[in-house]
């Protein structure tokens, strides 16, 4: 019996040294000390031990299995450290590595550009004010002096939304100049405002033509508002934008809504007015509409044209964009490459 104790605990001894893993430990447990375990066997054949020897051999196999269990505990206690330390290891985090980087994208020419442009005229004590994309015909057209008949309407290819008659309809705004009418209407003078935002025409898409464009609107209307008022500001505009040494010339031109109305050209910045491959030998690049704000305009948006004049005016900003970075494609700025977007 003695001989048989030693045998056990000499085996489990080195089977709990050599274990490594939580679970097998837990096997050896049940093969030694679980119901059907080496040693449980081996309490159960104590009636086979005299009598008088029992409570020595009770006392060996007690000692036994008290000792076996502590092993088993220490062991136990071991394993979970190294398993801890491990895992702990594998956590651990290295702060002087580099951060992953989230990708950021990048401002696009338009946006740039524009707030080049509001800059500019914020300076000049202008508001910024928006107007809707989804428009009545009322604010697009009627309202800007051009009548239902009108031959202007044709040139605009226009998205109607809603086909009423004349001034029921409703349409996405082929132009920003219906704003206008909406700051005309509001009826708080002086008015000194631009109005950035998209248009729609029903165009194809090539290297100069979008069916959705951008462009800035600009109003200013007081008393004793002249024609030299008009050609001091764009004429200062032209040169915050395209430099100091920028000269403008206007042609005359028409608009509905606007007499005289003229289009205003720039000296070329790339070749400074000697004529090159930019500004197509002539010396000078067109750059906006304008003209004093028409006096049946002021009139129906409820603004005496005897007391008030103005003047108004209207930029394509991606032609502003493409010109301001040589960009020779249109298209280009609406694929939203990064990769052609980093370049500005
Ligand atoms: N709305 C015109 C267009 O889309 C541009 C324009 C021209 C706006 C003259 C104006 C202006 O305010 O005075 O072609």
């Amino acid at each position: 019996m003695k001989s048989k104790l030693e045998q056990i605990r000499a085996k489990v001894v080195s089977q709990i040294m050599d274990c490594d893993s939580a679970d097998k430990l837990n096997e050896i447990k049940v093969s030694i000390l679980g119901k059907k375990g080496e040693l449980t066997d081996l309490l159960k054949s104590m009636r086979d031990v005299q009598p008088e020897d029992r409570p020595k051999v009770g006392q060996m196999v007690n000692e036994t299995r008290a000792e076996i269990e502590k092993l088993l505990d220490e062991r136990k206690a071991k394993i979970e450290k190294v398993v801890r330390e491990a895992k702990l290891k594998a956590e651990v985090i290295d702060v002087t590595l580099p951060a992953s980087k989230s990708e950021l994208g990048h401002r696009h020419p338009n946006s740039i550009a524009l707030e080049e442009v509001e800059r500019i005229f914020v300076g000049m004590g202008y508001d910024v004010v928006e107007g809707p994309e989804v428009e009545k015909d009322y604010y697009n057209f009627e309202a800007l002096n051009i009548p239902a008949d009108h031959p202007a309407k044709d040139e605009q290819d226009t998205f109607y939304v809603v086909n009423g008659i004349g001034a029921g309809e409703i349409l996405l705004r082929t132009q920003t100049s219906g704003v206008q009418v909406h700051e005309m209407e509001k009826g708080k003078l002086p008015i000194r405002m631009i109005a950035p935002g998209r248009v729609f025409r029903s165009d194809e898409v090539d290297a100069t033509h979008s069916p959705c464009f951008h462009q800035i609107e600009g109003l200013v209307i007081d008393r004793h508002i002249t024609f030299a008022d008009l050609k001091g500001t764009l004429a200062e505009f032209a040169r915050a934008l395209f430099g100091e040494e920028t000269k403008v010339k206007f042609r005359p031109h028409h608009f509905p809504f606007t007499e005289p109305s003229a289009e205003m050209d720039v000296t070329c910045f790339k070749c400074g007015g000697k004529g090159c491959r930019f500004c197509k030998g002539s010396g000078w690049i067109e750059i906006l509409g304008c003209g004093m704000v028409h006096p049946h305009v002021l009139e129906m948006s409820g603004i005496d044209p005897e007391e008030y004049t103005g003047f108004a005016f209207g930029v394509g900003l991606e032609r502003i964009a493409l010109l301001k970075y040589e960009i020779d494609d249109m298209r280009l700025l609406y694929e939203n490459d990064i990769r052609f977007l980093r370049q500005f």
